[in-house]
């Protein structure tokens, strides 16, 4: 499995993550759950209208923390956002769920994938480990 792969599952997995923005000089930090894997790049899902996309529109520097299992992933980097119907429309598919609240021609559906990222998998008793993609 590539690293990508590896950090993509451990999301779904833990099933929600947290998500840390920044605004101004304050923290932010909320729960999410959304996570895909698309055309190699991982994929997040907001809606624009939420201020975690206001957020992440002027600082797209992000980390999310998940933990499953006596393991933790701490996955740092910047937000991309993709407006293309295609990447709104894969991850729906995935996440059928949120179909009762969002469609991938809707004007608040918003994906976002990552770029210049780095995920650790830490736990007390193994050495950590580093992906970066
Ligand atoms: C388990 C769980 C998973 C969630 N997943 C998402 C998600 O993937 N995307 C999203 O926009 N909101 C998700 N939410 C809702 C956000 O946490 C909520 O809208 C939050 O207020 C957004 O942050 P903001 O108020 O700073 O914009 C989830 C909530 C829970 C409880």
């Amino acid at each position: 499995m590539e690293g990508i792969e590896k950090v993509c599952q451990f999301l779904d997995e833990a099933q929600t993550y947290y998500l840390a923005t920044v605004e101004g000089d304050q923290p932010r930090v909320r729960p999410f759950g959304t996570a895909l894997l698309f055309e190699g790049k991982l994929y997040i899902q907001t809606g624009k209208i939420k201020p975690v996309s206001k957020q992440i529109a002027a600082n797209p520097k992000v980390e999310i923390c998940a933990f499953k299992g006596g393991t933790w992933l701490r996955l740092a980097g910047e937000l991309v956002n993709d407006d293309r119907y295609e990447a709104k429309a894969a991850m729906l598919d995935k996440m059928p769920s949120l179909k009762a609240m969002y469609s991938a021609d809707d004007d608040n559906t918003q994906v976002l994938y990552f770029k210049n990222a780095t995920a650790t998998f830490s736990s007390f008793t193994a050495a950590p480990e580093v992906i970066t993609f």
